[in-house]
């Protein structure tokens, strides 16, 4: 099947679409937007996370299909072109990404509770990123890159 989307307000068409295939796997493998992650593709880890017309969501759980017509953001997307955006600018800066596979899906986590939640408490940030797993930073560095964020916002 084909599909049509629009991703970081570009347009996007995907050809010769298997039904079972996950946006996840459309955006990286068809489409040339690598940032998003494959980590468990079992919607438990949250480093596939994208925004879905403005929600956040696994891509690793969203049949392709089912994204025909909408507005998929990806982390290339928070980015304008070769400058990094507040969250992605802090997360270098305070040592937050280690291997770096959790990294794309918290920082747009982040960046959608920065965007709800100008000055967010410790437990927010902790909160706002359960559901995103990382394996290597204990955390601290990254609810610290979420609070420089907001505090240069
Ligand atoms: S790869 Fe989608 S939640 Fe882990
Ligand atoms: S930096 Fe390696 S999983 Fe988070």
């Amino acid at each position: 099947m084909r599909i049509t989307c629009t991703v970081n307000g570009e347009p996007q068409r995907a050809d010769d679409v298997w039904e079972g295939e996950s946006l996840l796997y459309v955006l990286r493998e068809r489409l040339g937007f690598p940032g998003s992650k494959n980590a468990c593709e079992q919607g438990e880890c949250g480093s596939c996370t994208v925004y879905l017309d403005g929600v956040l969501a696994c891509s690793c759980l969203v049949a392709a299909g089912q994204a025909q017509g909408r507005d998929v953001r990806t982390v290339e997307g928070l980015a304008a072109g070769d400058e990094l955006s507040g969250i992605q600018q802090a997360f270098l800066e305070t040592g937050a990404v280690q291997c770096g596979f959790c990294t794309p899906g918290l920082v747009v986590a982040a960046a959608d509770l920065l965007r709800r939640t100008a000055s967010p408490s410790d437990d927010e940030i902790r909160e706002a990123l359960s559901g995103n797993l990382c394996r290597c930073t204990g955390y601290a560095k990254i609810v610290d890159a979420v609070r420089l964020a907001a505090e240069r916002a």
